[in-house]
């Protein structure tokens, strides 16, 4: 089977319909067997073939295509507006496939200094081990990241916007004219705004990176990744190392991640208001020395942010005052504020990023500080999430 033969589900007939409607909509036709209206998990590995190579709508093999995992694939190029999207086990495993498509060993990559932890380690720890050089530079100081890139050798400048955990903002239309100057492509990690928020590919990114275990999924039931892009040459290198590698997302999974994205837009649109209400009331808390929210005037990158995404996120982080030892109790007496890694659910969840997602960094340039608190504002009713933290700020 060439790349070419992959199914890649129905053309998008809501192409020009509003982001509610194709995030439902876009990706499946009702099953023309039964009617269903929500795609069947197929738990299938393999497909009947008709006589030798005859292959009923493309399927031959789960890792090569499966039609749960091309309905997901569907709807989310409909979001991000790419030409195809390609899910996968996790962030990290969409991440590797990245890497390994539009890198070879002698190249080189720039990194935000604040990448989310797990990322800087695939590169410091195992890209690096393959040949591929990384320099970490500000996502918000256009000079540095430009600094750092290698004319010739770099082949990818990677954004976070916001970055993961301190919600420094990269304006992703000034950062993909640097990058193609320099023939590199850009990536955006778009997993803390979601294609809800923001929409990178629209701005000029070349490739979008989720971790669908977020915002996509909603649920905090689900581990799983993506990759969206904007041009067909990409498309076919990602779809052979797709397959060639196979760190490819399961039905079952890609069927949550489905379900989550058809009410990504009311979510966020929660998200966004209890993130709202929690910065009010950590604003001017005698426990609380800073917050750190790119939709407060006084954050350095809220012009950008405000023009570049619809909302602010339902992220937010703070320094509390006191020290380690202070965030490490705040986070310890929350009780509606789960204590907990990951984010995008609809619980709220919080963390102490120095000790958990980004202990990987500690040591290095990407070392956050030791005072921070990070919140995943979840749905839940805004007056029980300020109560929580008033209790646990003591
Ligand atoms: C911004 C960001 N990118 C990528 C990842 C990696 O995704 P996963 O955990 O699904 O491998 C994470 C995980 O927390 C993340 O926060």
């Amino acid at each position: 089977m060439t790349q070419d033969d992959v199914p890649q589900g129905p053309a998008d007939p809501f192409a020009t319909a509003g982001f509610e409607t194709r995030a439902i909509h876009a990706g499946y036709e009702p099953d023309a067997a039964t009617g269903a209206v929500i795609p069947p998990i197929y738990a299938t590995s393999t497909y009947r073939q008709d006589g030798v190579g005859g292959l009923r709508g493309g399927y031959e093999y789960s890792r090569s295509a499966n039609p749960t995992r091309t309905a997901l694939e569907g709807n989310l190029a409909a979001l991000e507006g790419g030409v195809r999207a390609f899910a996968f086990a996790s962030g990290l495993a969409a991440e590797d496939t990245l890497v390994r498509a539009a890198c070879a060993p002698g190249d080189h990559v720039v990194l935000p200094d604040d990448a989310y932890g797990g990322t800087y380690r695939l590169f410091a720890r195992v890209e690096q081990a393959w040949g591929v050089e990384h320099t970490s530079a500000p996502v918000a100081d256009l000079d540095r990241v430009r600094a750092a890139i290698r004319p010739g050798v770099t082949r990818l400048v990677w954004l976070e916007t916001p970055t993961n955990p301190l919600l420094n903002v990269g304006d992703i239309e000034a950062l993909a004219v640097i990058a193609h100057d320099a023939g590199a492509l850009l990536v955006v990690d778009n997993t803390f705004a979601s294609p809800y928020l923001q929409q990178p590919l629209a701005l000029g990114a070349d490739v979008v990176v989720h971790s669908t275990t977020k915002y996509a999924g909603g649920h905090s039931d689900v581990v799983g990744g993506a990759l969206v892009v904007r041009d067909t040459e990409v498309a076919e290198r990602v779809a052979f190392h797709q397959n060639a590698i196979g760190a490819v997302a399961g039905p079952f999974d890609s069927w949550l991640v489905l379900r989550g994205l058809k009410t990504l837009a009311v979510r966020m649109e929660r998200h966004c208001d209890n993130a709202e209400r929690v910065v009010g009331f950590l604003t001017g808390h005698p426990a609380v020395d800073q917050v750190i929210y790119p939709g407060l005037p006084e954050h350095p990158g809220h012009t950008v942010a405000a023009r570049q995404m619809r909302r602010f996120g339902g992220m937010v982080s703070f320094r509390v005052a006191g020290g380690e030892e202070q965030a490490l109790a705040v986070c310890e007496r929350a009780r509606v504020f789960t204590l907990g890694e990951s984010l995008g659910g609809v619980e709220s969840l919080i963390e102490h990023p120095g000790r958990m997602t980004h202990a990987s960094v500690a040591g290095t340039d990407l070392e956050v500080p030791s005072d921070l608190v990070r919140l995943s504002v979840g749905i839940e009713t805004a007056d029980d999430l300020l109560a929580d933290l008033d209790r646990a700020l003591g």
